[in-house]
């Protein structure tokens, strides 16, 4: 074996080590009696988001591939996170890193893979990243990582501490320790693909429901299960919501989808700031408006139980956008009927 990539994985592998497991938050939401919602904090990764566990994946699946030698450029297509953990880990092991981001990406992301050592280039929208990323990668001789497709495969489902076995052990000693949902939102569909696959391979009695923002493609293909449909628009979501069906995203391991319109996700994620004392990205809105419906359903049926779903990145990324009044006006729209409802529901 090539000494390189030995000392490149053991690298890796020893970071993995050195790290905390993630936080697991119980919301106080006495209103919802009977019905206990979790948060799991992904954002106290040392790269920020739930991205951190992806691109450690990624790294080591495209090194013990032989993907990856000592003087290969890293290429990735990205909304923002998963380059800024994948500049991270390409610096650690020595290797040159290029994110190709749409112009819309939160400056802070791009300033966070400039400050790991990464290098930007810009395309228009997230719909030309994947094309740009292969021919990007072809001219220069470089490695393209390609989360939309590889995502699902590079995480070991079966357990290895992969997200899903860490949320169903921190639940062991909850009043429900087995949830009766899992909500998460897709972007590459990687970490639903880790849910659902885990959730089927320990026979828990857990349904997987996957929310989806406007503009993206993934809750359509669900119910039809038509993979080639194309949208148009981009997500106004950032992180979540494609307009292509991507190849990681694994509809067969998903029990439910929910559409959540792009306001409720924001006034959520305001929301949520007064409940925990933190700031979460917009996809924690989504998700979280997602598990606050289905609880809703729980409550209608009179059943009681555990809801589990992901804080994806802190609001710190976001303070020029999400987190100001002036640009969710012009980007996003009038939040206040889903705030006004968060506030008489819960309080
Ligand atoms: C902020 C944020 N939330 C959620 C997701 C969705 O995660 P996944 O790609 O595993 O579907 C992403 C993915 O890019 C993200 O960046």
């Amino acid at each position: 074996m090539n000494n390189w990539v030995r000392n490149a994985v053991g690298k890796i592998n020893a970071d993995a080590h050195r790290s905390a497991d993630t936080h697991l938050f119980k919301l106080p939401l006495p209103r919802l009696e009977g019905i206990d919602i979790y948060l799991k904090d992904e954002s106290t990764h040392p790269t920020g988001s739930l991205k951190h566990r992806l691109a450690r994946s990624l790294f080591l699946y495209a090194l013990c591939n032989g993907k990856i030698k000592e003087d290969t450029t890293i290429i990735e297509a990205s909304s923002g996170s998963t380059a800024v953990s994948e500049a991270y880990f390409a610096r650690m092991i020595g290797v040159p890193f290029i994110a190709v981001v749409p112009k819309s990406t939160a400056r802070s992301k791009i300033r966070l893979i400039e400050f790991h050592g990464g290098q930007i280039h810009f395309v228009d929208a997230a719909p030309q990243m994947h094309d740009a990323s292969e021919k990007l990668a072809h001219k220069i001789g470089g490695y393209f990582m390609d989360q939309f497709t590889y995502a699902e495969r590079a995480t070991d489902w079966r357990g290895n501490n992969n997200i899903a076995e860490s949320v169903f052990t921190q639940m062991a000693r909850e009043p429900h320790p087995i949830p009766s949902h899992l909500v998460m939102s897709a972007g590459t569909g990687g970490t639903s693909a880790t849910l659902g696959r885990y959730i089927r391979y320990k026979g828990y009695d857990t349904e997987l429901t996957v929310v989806d923002p406007e503009n993206s493609v993934f809750y359509d293909s669900f119910i039809s299960g038509d993979r080639s449909l194309v949208s148009k628009k981009s997500s106004r979501v950032e992180g979540i919501g494609r307009p292509k069906v991507e190849h990681s995203f694994q509809p067969g391991v998903i029990d439910h989808m929910l559409q959540v319109p792009d306001a409720a996700s924001v006034a959520t994620m305001l929301w949520l700031e007064g409940v925990i004392g933190r700031k979460a990205g917009p996809s924690t809105g989504t998700n979280l408006w997602g598990a606050l419906s289905v609880a809703q359903a729980m409550l209608r049926e009179n059943r009681q139980g555990s809801i589990v779903t992901l804080l994806c990145d802190s609001g710190d990324r976001y303070l020029d956008t999400y987190y100001n009044p002036e640009w969710v006006a012009d980007c996003i729209g009038d939040c206040t009927t889903y705030t006004n409802s968060l506030h008489a529901t819960y309080g």
